[in-house]
């Protein structure tokens, strides 16, 4: 038994390292970040790649780290707040208040690629 627990010991300190410098990561991002990306988790992943190396599930969605090579991300603030984003197919209508929008605009700001 005692030697069971001393193999085990080792293990459950790298795994307890491990869980402490996940968590630190996630207390020093910006919260409005994080609801950003939470919203476009919900709303976007089920067709667009929305992290900083995730693929599109569909591949005509673009990428939302790349969109800020075509315009300027903020510009899609406009079209948030209306409930329009774009005539996108089988886009489901999202509706967002503007605090939702901040956020969402501040997490694609954050990820985007040159
Ligand atoms: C059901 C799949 C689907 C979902 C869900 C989805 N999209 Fe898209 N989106 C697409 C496809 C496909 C395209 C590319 C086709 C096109 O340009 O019309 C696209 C294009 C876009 C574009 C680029 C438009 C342009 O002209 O540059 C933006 C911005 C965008 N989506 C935002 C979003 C946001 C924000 C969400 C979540 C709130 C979302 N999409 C959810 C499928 C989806």
């Amino acid at each position: 038994m005692i030697r069971v627990a001393r193999r085990v010991g080792p293990v459950g300190a790298v795994t307890a390292a491990v869980f402490v410098a996940a968590s630190m990561a996630t207390a020093a991002e910006d919260p409005t970040v994080k609801r950003g990306r939470e919203i476009a988790t919900a709303a976007c992943a089920d067709c667009h790649g929305i992290g900083v190396a995730d693929r599109s599930t569909k591949t005509a969605a673009p990428l939302f780290r790349e969109l800020g090579r075509k315009y300027p991300v903020e510009s899609l603030e406009e079209a948030l707040a209306e409930g329009v984003v774009v005539g996108h197919p089988g886009m489901p209508q999202v509706k967002m208040n503007e605090a939702d929008i901040g956020a969402f605009i501040a997490y694609l700001k954050s990820i985007q690629v040159p």
